[in-house]
């Protein structure tokens, strides 16, 4: 466990606060899931515990990599003692099942539900500060680009904790409550996107090689000019 002082100012007054890295509960180690448990394992000094509906497949020895960082729970219910933060991870039509699971939680919970509002959130859970979040599958290796609303009530040490977490895994934007529906495009965005550009790139890379190209040196071509074209916008108002 590493622990933080935090420096808070709230209305001309600087106050420190004592920071623990929390252990965080995923529930759904589906295909964001399992990169938010690795993004998180590997980029921030929290614990992961989690759950899954099946028994996960998983394609490699990533959870054994993990070690003491990483426990899968057989329910939900087990996470609620152990995780001040509870994030879920599973698809908008199978929520209503999980917030039954947790009702009583009164800690921390981020969803990344596509779709769902916060209003949705108030009648299942009372007792919890609810955070509506979406990101993509960038954060397993800390790239994730991460838009996030709070609750009204949302106070400045949550804030801050919410935006650290989500930096830690790459970058992250605060959405006021009123503009929520930016979290809709940003599901369009940052959510969607990471498939539209690899649809793109599998496009371009195809071109080479049905020009003769070999795989490597056609996805080294592709790749590069991606890279390049980053560069360009990094050093380029657009
Ligand atoms: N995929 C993305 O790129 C992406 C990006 C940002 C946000 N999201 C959001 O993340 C959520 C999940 O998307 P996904 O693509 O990861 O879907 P997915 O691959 O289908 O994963 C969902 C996982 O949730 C599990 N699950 C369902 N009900 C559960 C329960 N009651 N308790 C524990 N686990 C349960 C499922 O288990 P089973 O194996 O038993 O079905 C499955 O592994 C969606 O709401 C989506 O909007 C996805």
């Amino acid at each position: 466990m590493t622990i933080w002082w935090i420096i808070l100012i709230r209305g001309g007054i600087v106050t420190a606060v004592l920071y623990e890295s929390p252990t965080i509960g995923i529930i759904g180690l589906g295909h964001f899931g399992k990169s938010l448990a690795e993004g998180i394992v590997n980029n921030t000094y929290s614990k992961v515990w989690a759950t899954n509906r099946h028994p996960v497949e998983w394609e490699d020895d990533k959870m054994e990599k993990w070690g003491k960082g990483f426990k899968l729970c057989d329910t939900n219910q087990e996470l609620l003692s152990e995780c001040p933060i509870i994030i879920i991870a599973v698809r908008p039509q199978d929520m209503a099942k999980v917030l039954t699971d947790i009702k009583d939680y009164d800690g921390l919970l981020i969803s990344f539900a596509a779709g769902l509002p916060h209003s949705y959130y108030q009648s299942h859970v009372k007792g919890a500060t609810v955070i509506r979040a979406m990101s993509n599958l960038g954060v397993a290796y800390g790239k994730g680009m991460t838009a996030w609303v709070g609750s009204e009530d949302i106070d400045s040490e949550t804030r801050w904790m919410v935006q650290s977490l989500f930096s830690d895994l790459g970058n992250a934007l605060e959405v006021e409550l009123k503009n929520e529906t930016h979290i809709d495009v940003v599901t369009a965005l940052s959510g969607s996107g990471i498939a539209y550009l690899a649809h793109i790139f599998d496009t371009m890379k195809s071109v080479g090689v049905s020009q003769g190209m070999s795989e490597m040196d056609a996805e080294l071509t592709v790749l590069e000019t991606v890279s390049g074209v980053l560069a360009i916008f990094d050093n380029t108002e657009l």
